[in-house]
């Protein structure tokens, strides 16, 4: 890589949404001024990361062969201190910051993660670096509880709002530690609502989220209404949406949703219908909403219905999803799609291809992508969990 001075720093390009980035990246001029943080002991290790995460998104070898190990910056949002000298870094103009750790497990680096460790990353950017844009992403759900049943870029949450999961909360309040610490910091918060699969590889990227619908299919019952709505958004659609964000000289507002939005989103109903079509089958019938007990009574069929399992992680997904997939809630998208972003596709126009592309592993195989953060011994330990006493108020 040659010395250049208008570097687009890019974090968690190794996960699901940051992989989509790249994958976007990858093909455009601009990639050779493209630098990758990546958890790795060497940049020929991370770079062998990226390039497993680009085949995710079928980037062919010759695009792969684009990345090169000097463009690789070995390092964790833990251990800020131990890159903060990477010379490269003072010719950083542009950050999007997808690194964090997602899932609704509870991994004791959560927190120093998604707020201390992310704190202390755009501080040093932000003090050795001559940034234009940091862009942050963050998520819609980060709005906590209670909040309006369309929730808009202006709506505050609270400072005691409920969160389900800690997750969410150590995203609100990292963005708020962004804003109040590093005032000067040129930040952009594009928070994002849930992403599912990809329009044109389906769940082959990742299974995340996905699986709500298969086991709700799988049940015959679930928490919601069929008319419920949710929002819903695919991989390659934010990850155009976060490019057009970095690339436009002037933002009318610095916090965006990047969602399906009321008009965009999709009702159970239709997706249940959408994924049977996909697999030739017939959409869900009988279908009743029931509450959390109600499912939980029918554990002895899990194995049957969601493959070989831990039965009280299969619960407390059911419960901590079921609360979410019972909210009927959109994030309104209007500040993006005023800013030119085209408007997003529906969830239902590739549920199908999501559902014949995660025809390969179970329904308890694809959950275990957003509950990764748990450790085997914590999920066993989790089996001795009593069920949470989370409720939610809306
Ligand atoms: N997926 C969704 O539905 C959704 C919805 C709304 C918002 N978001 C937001 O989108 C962003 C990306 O989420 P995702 O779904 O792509 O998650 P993901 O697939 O779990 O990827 C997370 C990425 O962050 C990296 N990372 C985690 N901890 C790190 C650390 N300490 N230092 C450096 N890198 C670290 C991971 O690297 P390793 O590979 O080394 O672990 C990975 O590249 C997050 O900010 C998330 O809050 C996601």
């Amino acid at each position: 890589m040659k010395h250049q001075s208008d570097y687009l720093l890019v974090t968690g390009s190794t996960g699901f949404l940051g992989g989509a980035v790249i994958a976007e990246l990858i093909g455009q001029p601009r990639w050779s001024r493209v630098l990758l943080l990546v958890r790795a002991p060497d940049a020929a290790t991370g770079r062998g990361r990226v390039v497993e995460s680009l085949r995710k998104f079928s980037v062919t070898q010759d695009l792969c062969d684009r990345l090169q190990a000097d463009q690789i910056i070995c390092g964790d949002l833990c251990s800020v201190p131990a890159f903060s000298d990477d010379a490269r870094l003072k010719h950083v103009t542009e950050v999007i910051n997808c690194a964090a750790l997602a899932g609704f497990g509870k991994p004791k680096t959560l927190w120093p993660t998604n707020v201390d460790g992310t704190l202390a990353f755009a501080r040093l950017l932000h003090e050795v670096a001559p940034l234009r844009r940091f862009l942050h992403v963050g998520t819609a759900m980060a709005c906590g509880f209670p909040a309006p049943q369309v929730v808009t870029e202006e709506f505050q949450p609270a400072l005691d709002a409920i969160h389900l999961v800690t997750y969410t909360e150590s995203k609100i309040e990292c963005e708020r530690r962004l804003r109040a610490d590093l005032p000067g910091l040129p930040l952009v918060v594009a928070r994002a609502s849930i992403i599912v699969g990809d329009t044109r590889f389906g769940c082959g990227p990742s299974p995340s989220i996905f699986w709500v619908f298969s086991m709700a299919r799988a049940l015959g019952e679930f928490t919601c209404e069929l008319s419920d709505r949710v929002d819903v958004v695919p991989a390659d659609y934010c990850a155009r949406a976060l490019l057009h964000l970095l690339d436009k000289p002037a933002l009318s507002h610095d916090l965006y949703h990047i969602s399906a939005g009321p008009k965009f989103s999709s009702s159970f109903g239709e997706i249940d219908a959408a994924i049977a079509d996909g697999l030739g089958e017939e959409p869900t019938r009988d279908y009743r909403q029931v509450d959390y007990e109600t499912i939980a009574e029918r554990h002895s069929e899990f194995q049957a219905l969601f493959g070989p399992c831990i039965v009280s992680v299969m619960l407390r997904a059911i419960e901590l999803y079921g609360q979410y997939a019972a909210l009927d809630m959109s994030f309104d998208n209007q500040r993006l799609l005023d800013e030119g972003m085209a408007p997003p596709p529906r969830f239902t126009d590739y549920a199908g291809l999501c559902a014949r592309t995660a025809l390969g592993s179970s329904i308890a195989e694809q959950m275990q992508y957003d509950f990764k953060g748990i450790s085997t011994r914590a999920a066993q330990a989790l089996a001795a969990l009593t069920r949470s006493s989370v409720k939610v108020a809306v």
